[in-house]
């Protein structure tokens, strides 16, 4: 791993004598630097916005109104980041307040050097303090919000495929913390899972990981796997997931997060920190209606289109429906098409190996790999581009006749 990167830290703060003390605190501690310092409010939420600090400190004693407004704004729109709010007022119904809004930690004023240094212990393990390495780390999470879909089918072999295009690290996670079958899709029994590393994660760093995660078949891929219990899921939570996914991507090139059918607070932090979300679809009435939910909630978290990568499973170029057709009722563009191939994939899950190690010629197979290299940047670009192209078939199907009854679906819901 190459040298620690330090936590930013950004001060919103109108008074002199605090903003003394948390620069000499924070200039002092190795661990930390200062990336602005701020009198106004508004100036602070947008140089917050703008630069993505890990921590930002915001002074609520003056103008405390918009001061909470701008503090639920930053909560929504940069999750990762941690909220340490301080006031000389106090009291419950004040400290209650700032929680609500989206705070983590309150600092009573004039500011105690003890209370920081507490405030800080306390988060510094949600804080991706290895952001240098992490940057070349690229984060694909599956998802999509109806079952059977072939999230998992997508997860494993994507992540194979990454592995063996690109020779580098790929570390494939099950959030599907309840319902979890990558264990089952690669036939392995794991020592360790995601609660042993929760549990442990005072110790989380590369040998801890690389010793808990379980190399599968001594080649380049890592499996965190889901935990055995229910109730160990019950206990993991999501602020726990974060510090997981964020160590994760200090060590690896490549995260892929298998995740299940639920927009829940476990959830989030897997699509928060994905660099694409594959949303996997099919071309069916009930994959799309629920397809377009899923963009519209996207859209309501504030992830920008291009984060959305619509992946269609399953297709057949003779389908009713047409791809093209699909994009139009989305407003989205299909990023991928992996073609229908029960027998392959099947034979595949049954057997608990890879489809390259079903049939490495298999068409199935060289969509997987040609779907890794387009994600990765990898060579292959063109070809796989034309292939995608050429998948683009004639209609079979007067779409128009259906097209309303699509839209007055989704528009139901
Ligand atoms: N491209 C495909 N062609 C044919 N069958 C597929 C394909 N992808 C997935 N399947 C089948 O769909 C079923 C559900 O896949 P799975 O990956 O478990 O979905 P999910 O994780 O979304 O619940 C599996 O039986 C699998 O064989
Ligand atoms: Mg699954």
């Amino acid at each position: 791993m190459s040298e620690k990167k330090k936590i930013s830290i950004l001060i919103i703060d109108g008074d002199e004598s605090s903003k003394n003390t948390f620069t000499n605190y924070f200039e002092q501690n190795s661990l930390t630097e200062i990336i602005g310092i701020y009198s106004d409010l508004m100036d602070g939420y947008n140089a917050v916005i703008e630069k993505k600090p890990a921590i930002v400190l915001i002074d609520i004693s003056e103008n405390s109104d918009l001061a909470l407004e701008l503090i639920h704004k930053i909560s929504m729109q940069h999750r990762s980041c941690i909220i340490f709010v301080s006031s000389y007022e106090s009291s419950s119904n004040t400290i209650i307040k700032a929680m609500r809004a989206g705070a983590r930690e309150f600092i009573v004023k004039p500011i105690q050097v003890e209370d920081l240094n507490i405030a800080l212990e306390k988060t510094k393990m949600l804080i991706n303090i290895d952001q240098g390495d992490g940057q070349g780390c690229k984060v694909f999470t599956i998802f999509s919000n109806k079952g059977g879909i072939g999230k998992t089918s997508v997860a494993t072999n994507l992540a194979m495929s990454l592995t063996e295009l690109t020779g580098k690290k790929v570390a494939l996670v099950d959030l599907n913390l309840q319902l979890g079958d990558v264990t089952t899709f690669l036939d392995i029994t794991p020592a360790f899972d995601i609660s042993y590393v929760v549990n442990n994660l005072n110790r989380i760093d590369e040998s801890f990981l690389f010793s808990t995660l379980e190399r599968y078949k001594n080649k380049n891929l890592y499996v965190l796997a889901d935990p055995p219990y229910l109730e160990q899921a019950e206990e993991i939570s999501a602020d726990q997931i974060n510090t997981v996914l964020n160590t994760l991507k200090s060590v690896f090139s490549y995260i892929i997060i298998d995740t299940g059918v639920n927009f829940d607070s476990k959830t989030i932090p897997a699509l928060d920190i994905a660099d694409n979300i594959l949303l996997i679809s099919m071309v069916n009435l009930p994959c799309i209606r629920n397809t377009q939910r899923c963009l519209d909630l996207f859209n309501r978290l504030g992830y920008e289109s291009e984060k959305i990568k619509l992946i269609v499973n399953r297709y057949l170029p003779g389908d009713e429906i047409r791809v093209e057709d699909v994009e139009d009722v989305l407003g989205h563009s299909i990023y991928w098409k992996i073609p229908n191939n029960y027998l392959t994939m099947m034979s595949a899950i049954n057997k608990g190996i890879p489809v390259s190690a079903v049939d490495a010629s298999s068409p199935l197979n060289r969509n997987f790999v040609e779907l890794a290299a387009l994600l990765s940047n990898t060579i292959l670009n063109k070809e796989s581009k034309d292939m995608q192209s050429s998948q683009k078939t004639k209609n079979l199907f007067d779409f128009s006749k259906i097209k309303h009854f699509i839209q007055k679906l989704i528009q139901k819901n």
